[in-house]
């Protein structure tokens, strides 16, 4: 595997690869993201993987600072899924000046996720668009776990014609359910025993709505409760439309119940499709 920090030598190295597959990554890779390198092999002829914590989409209160960085170990799993290149640059190498064009994404940048992280779609559009400009790829693949992420990228590739395929890759969950995240690892063994309860209320939601019950507001206020009442701080529980992530509108259209919540200093996210 090759490994590159400056944006010259990537694209040096990127030129003759033929059709180039790409997976944005801030590391402290887990299955999840091994999974998407794996799938990405199916799509073309060169993985390139890109490690980098993106200071723009994290809020001043957030963890950017404490948020993992384990480059060796990484390296390792991505030679081990069979990345051709790694993408690593410093903040130097991808922000040599302030970055002061941006994207704004539209509306969708403040709701659910965006309603308690201000600027964070923003940051990730920017982001991505500027390492989509960097490796160009003709494919890239992203997590569902980040549900509305995935949607803004979309929207953003298609809005601005970039001549990219936007791949969303399932979920990973470990065995008790638990949808996997770097930020699992900030869990105590008490809270990793209890952060299992977010996906069972979404599960139990899903359940519900597949066996009729179209009381989307009764389903997630119960959810709340549930956590809420088992010590956790809940951001939102929300069933929405899978199309454009506004509340359902009409019986037949394809529903994802997505949920932010808080467990001691630790904000988890999962969804589940309907
Ligand atoms: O999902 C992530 O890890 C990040 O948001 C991404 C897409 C790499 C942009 O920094």
């Amino acid at each position: 595997m090759q490994i590159h920090s400056r944006i010259t030598d990537l694209r040096a190295a990127l030129k003759t690869r033929g059709r180039i597959v790409f997976v944005p990554t801030m590391g402290n890779l887990h299955a999840g993201h091994i999974s998407l390198m794996t799938q990405a092999r199916a799509h073309g002829d060169t993985v390139v993987a890109s490690i980098f914590v993106n200071r723009l989409q994290f809020g001043p209160n957030e963890d950017f600072d404490k948020y993992p960085r384990t480059f060796e170990a990484d390296c390792e799993k991505l030679a081990a899924a069979g990345v051709d290149v790694l993408f690593a640059p410093t903040e130097a190498d991808l922000y040599p000046e302030p970055q002061e064009y941006a994207v704004e994404p539209p509306a969708i940048q403040h709701m659910l996720d965006g309603e308690f992280r201000p600027g964070h779609f923003r940051g990730v559009a920017t982001v991505v668009l500027k390492l989509f400009n960097i490796v160009q790829p003709d494919v890239a693949l992203f997590g569902k776990k980040d549900y509305q992420q995935l949607m803004v990228i979309r929207n953003m590739t298609r809005q601005l014609a970039l001549p990219i395929e936007i791949v969303g890759g399932e979920t990973v969950r470990a065995e008790d359910g638990l949808a996997l995240s770097s930020r699992n690892g900030y869990l105590s063994a008490d809270e990793r025993r209890e952060a299992v309860r977010l996906s069972v209320e979404l599960r139990r939601i899903r359940d519900a709505i597949r066996a009729g019950s179209t009381d989307f507001a009764g389903l997630e206020q119960a959810a709340v409760a549930a956590l809420d009442g088992a010590g956790w701080k809940t951001d939102y529980v929300a069933v929405r439309q899978q199309s454009d992530l506004h509340p359902p509108s009409g019986a037949s259209a394809a529903l994802v119940v997505l949920a932010a919540s808080r467990l001691g200093s630790t904000r988890l996210i999962d969804n589940i499709e309907v």
